[in-house]
């Protein structure tokens, strides 16, 4: 059973993190409609702005109550969210509220533990409110999905990302519900269950970027390309683990190297959206948006790590890795974080560090 605090700072976390994505999934399928369909753009604003309401009353909840560790991470909100709101103002004529940002931005960690009885009602209040109006905008993403799918509507969002917004949002709903039952969120099964959800997340949002991206960015289109294969593969690989723990440390360590290297590629990309060097039709809230989700994942890997039976908690103890088709010791390092000699140290059976073959299995000490 949780706690009170556990529960209000598990709640505010979430809300902090979900509420803000899920008012931006409502102005995403706002700026995708066509001018026929005006009535639904307005139904997405109006649930934009509800979902906004909520956001503020978590934020003005939140401060000193939810974790260090989680402000950050940069999945509430990064150094280019305010910036973002304004550029896709700017474009798209949508209005957003940037004073829950500035707000959220100057959040501060800990130490409150005054009116935890009255703080908890009231949590346990926004959290009902927040099911409530999420299914609502599940409903409304359901009934988009199906009038695409049967060719009755149009819209400029891939059904691929309405269904994608709809899992998030139903993640979003589950989780919360199993908060309002007193239920633990963050065991070891569950965190085989994210590491399946958010590996497909992953790989799908590099598959957006490369279907956003302007036909003549080439480099860029190869390396969403390569990220959307990689998250595939690790999605399998994870659903794999099931049941098999020593699996699971191996699939949490490569997903964690894997999402280190996507988030700083959408670090880049959010800078480059902003400052005008990419050609593409991705909305700037929207490069920033990806990148939050992987700053989340990143957080919740990094947990995970410290979860899986073996670990010292300190993440210092090495993994093992099997050697994958293309792979070089070189490449192997540098996604781990670590060098060439130290590997080579660990693997008395590697005798010349050029030669290693795909499946193969080698050991990476981590730092
Ligand atoms: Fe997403």
């Amino acid at each position: 059973m949780l706690s009170k605090e556990a529960f209000i700072r598990s709640s505010l976390e979430l809300h902090l993190f979900f509420l803000r994505i899920m008012k931006e999934h409502a102005l995403f399928l706002e700026g995708g409609f066509t001018p026929k369909n005006r009535d639904l753009a307005q139904r997405a604003d109006a649930l934009k702005e509800q979902l906004a309401n909520l956001l503020a009353q978590a934020v003005a909840l939140a401060d000193g109550r939810v974790s260090r560790d989680f402000l950050q991470s940069g999945e509430a909100v990064t150094p280019f969210t305010l910036r973002a709101e304004e550029a896709t103002v700017f474009f798209t004529g949508i209005p957003i509220n940037t004073d829950i940002t500035r707000a959220e931005a100057s959040l501060s960690g800990n130490g409150a533990t005054n009116n935890v009885t009255q703080v908890e009602a009231q949590v346990r209040a926004l959290n009902d409110m927040a099911i409530r109006l999420v299914s609502e905008l599940i409903n409304f993403k359901t009934s988009l999905l199906n009038d695409m799918l049967t060719c009755k509507l149009f819209t400029f969002n891939y059904p691929l990302l309405i269904d994608h917004i709809r899992r998030e949002a139903r993640l979003f709903v589950d989780m919360l519900t199993q908060l309002q039952r007193g239920v633990e969120v963050e065991t070891l099964r569950d965190a085989l269950e994210q590491e399946i959800f958010w590996n497909r997340i992953m790989s799908e949002h590099a598959e957006f970027i490369r279907g956003l991206l302007d036909p003549t960015e080439d480099e860029l289109f190869a390396v969403s390309n390569n990220f959307a294969n990689e998250f595939e593969q690790l999605t399998q690989l994870a659903r794999a683990a099931v049941g098999n723990p020593p699996q699971q440390e191996l699939v949490t360590d490569q997903s964690l190297a894997a999402t280190r290297e996507i988030r700083n590629f959408k670090r880049q990309g959010t800078e480059g959206i902003l400052n005008c060097n990419i050609r593409s039709i991705i909305l700037p809230l929207l490069a920033d948006h990806v990148l939050r989700e992987a700053n989340h994942y990143l957080r919740l890997l990094q947990k995970f790590d410290q979860m899986v039976p073996g670990s010292n908690g300190n993440g210092d103890n090495g993994t093992s890795y099997v050697v994958r088709q293309g792979d070089t010791l070189f490449l192997i390092a540098q996604r781990f974080n670590t060098t060439v000699e130290r590997i080579v140290a660990v693997n008395s059976q590697i005798t010349d560090s050029n030669v290693i073959s795909p499946g193969q299995r080698i050991r990476i000490p981590r730092r």
